[in-house]
């Protein structure tokens, strides 16, 4: 069965907001560095690569089902950050954002009865689950300072990326 055009426009609208994560990433990666925060900036660039990897993982689906991928204009991301413990909190606040717009792609699979996109879907409520519990961890770390500097903590989140 080929893909609906209804859900294959909700596919090419979350491929969107993958890409635009992945700048948004790619941009704080890039102020980290300027900061001076190697640890922060790794953890970045790699959060970056996987939204991209994610984006590309539905227009793959979608041309697999036969439908069309699209690559829309994508907004400029923040580009003004205050200290590495903002960005993360930007960070879980964009993720939770993300999770809404999976929600919402899921509602439309169910509601096309489309099984193939169900499932597809299903992993990347998985994965935002996930990515949550990542960016909430870092928090906690800056929540615990009196064990931490910051500068220690750069250094747990850069070696940990590299894991
Ligand atoms: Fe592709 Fe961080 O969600």
């Amino acid at each position: 069965m080929n893909i609906s055009k209804k859900m294959q426009d909700a596919f090419n609208t979350q491929i969107t907001a993958e890409l635009y994560s992945s700048n948004l990433y790619l941009q704080m990666a890039f102020w980290f560095r300027k900061e001076g925060w190697k640890g922060f900036a790794n953890w970045m660039f790699h959060h970056s690569d996987e939204e991209k990897q994610h984006g590309l993982e539905m227009a793959n689906f979608v041309l697999d089902r036969g439908g069309e991928a699209v690559v829309d204009a994508i907004n400029k991301p923040e580009a003004n950050f205050t200290d590495p413990k903002q960005v993360f909190e930007l960070t879980l606040a964009h993720e939770q954002h993300v999770t809404e717009l999976i929600n919402r792609l899921a509602d439309v699979a169910e509601q096309e009865h489309d099984r193939a996109s169900i499932n597809f879907v299903d992993k990347f409520i998985d994965e935002q689950v996930e990515e949550e519990k990542t960016v909430r961890d870092i928090l906690n770390l800056f929540r615990h300072r009196d064990g931490h500097t910051v500068a220690t903590i750069d250094d747990i989140v850069g070696t940990e990326q590299a894991d």
